[in-house]
């Protein structure tokens, strides 16, 4: 078994923890991630407390002492503090922030016995979350899907931040491979932390069109992009867009934002075609390692295929470098 701090002094079978993916990672994914060893993670975005309620219920349903955690957005706790009473009330064994404020919250978290997480994407960021008290940082490289930064990927930055804090890094981005795993593993990480492997997933929230466009995409079928934060009027940060599947809306709209939300007719045909699931037009956020998923495996055997195969490449590749086996072949 691989051995880190969280199979250690966490618990888990296995450092693998689904993100907190908003509108994907329900609670049957999280539990089903949990279940096989690793932590699953619940993704609030703009829902509501009642859907929190709703989806922890059932991952407590028949596994009442199941441990996930419950990620949720600083803007949108910020705008919503609703969401934040019904995850602390919820007692989840982590919650993590990310995307604004941490600091307001950390204290809270720990007198209710959570541990707090939170996603950075630079060294000075990571010094502020461990500042701030948390007990574990991911590092997310912009190759990871979703809303991420335009700058730093996630092996220069899991360097960085691995040399900057002294709490658990995860590193989140671009991870979809044992190899992927292994490597950031033995560069130091505590685990990973990784959504896109888990988008073909059948636990996962995806419609059966959406998925077949993941299966089929390649590493190169991604844009970073604030077409559809804008067309949609959230309030994401300038520096944080998200990571997509390339399409015509991507093609036509990314960087000419401020006519797009101009163009009544362009958001009433993304209104459309979210309603009508065109992913030609609507979105499906993945990362750079969408290249990696080609076959849709159920959660429990992404989270043991990954640890499980790390591990046994870490154990040949570590044997061969360091001269313990006699061939090497490339
Ligand atoms: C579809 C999708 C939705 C996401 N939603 C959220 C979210 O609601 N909250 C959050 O903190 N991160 C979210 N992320 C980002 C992930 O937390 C994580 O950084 C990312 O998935 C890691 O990169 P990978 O996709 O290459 O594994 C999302 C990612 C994806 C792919």
């Amino acid at each position: 078994m691989l051995r880190t701090i969280l199979t250690e002094k966490w618990g888990l079978l296995h450092p693998v923890l689904n993100a907190p993916m908003a509108n994907i990672a329900h609670g049957r994914l999280a539990k089903a991630v949990s279940l096989a060893g690793g932590l699953g993670m619940l993704g609030i975005g703009r829902d509501t407390p009642e859907f929190i309620e709703r989806e922890v219920a059932l991952i407590r349903q028949e596994t009442p002492e199941i441990k996930f955690g419950i990620g949720l957005l600083g803007w949108a706790i910020k705008n919503e503090p609703a969401l934040f009473e019904a995850a602390l009330a919820a007692r989840p064994f982590l919650i993590s922030i990310s995307a604004g404020e941490i600091s307001p919250y950390v204290q809270r978290l720990h007198e209710a016995g959570i541990l707090v997480a939170t996603q950075v994407h630079s060294r000075e960021e990571a010094l502020a979350a461990q500042e701030a008290g948390v007990d574990l940082i991911a590092a997310q490289g912009t190759e990871a899907g979703g809303h991420t930064n335009k700058q730093v990927s996630t092996l220069p930055l899991l360097q960085v931040v691995l040399e900057a804090v002294q709490v658990p890094v995860l590193a989140s981005g671009g991870v979809a491979s044992a190899p992927g795993m292994a490597a950031v593993l033995a560069a130091g990480a505590a685990g990973i932390w990784s959504g896109t492997a888990f988008l073909a997933c059948p636990e996962a929230n995806v419609v059966d069109s959406a998925r077949q466009r993941v299966l089929q995409a390649k590493e190169t079928d991604t844009v970073l992009t604030a077409v559809y934060d804008r067309a949609n009027g959230l309030p994401w940060p300038e520096s944080i867009p998200g990571r997509a599947l390339r399409n015509d809306f991507t093609n036509r709209w990314d960087g000419h934002e401020k006519e797009l939300v101009q163009d009544q007719a362009a958001l009433d045909e993304l209104k459309q075609a979210t309603a009508g699931k065109d992913y030609r037009i609507a979105v499906i956020f993945a990362g750079e390692a969408v290249g990696l998923v080609n076959r849709s495996r159920g959660a429990a055997e992404v989270v043991q295929g990954l640890s499980g195969e790390a591990e046994q490449l870490l154990r040949w590749q570590l044997a061969s470098l360091l001269g313990e086996k006699p061939e090497i072949d490339k």
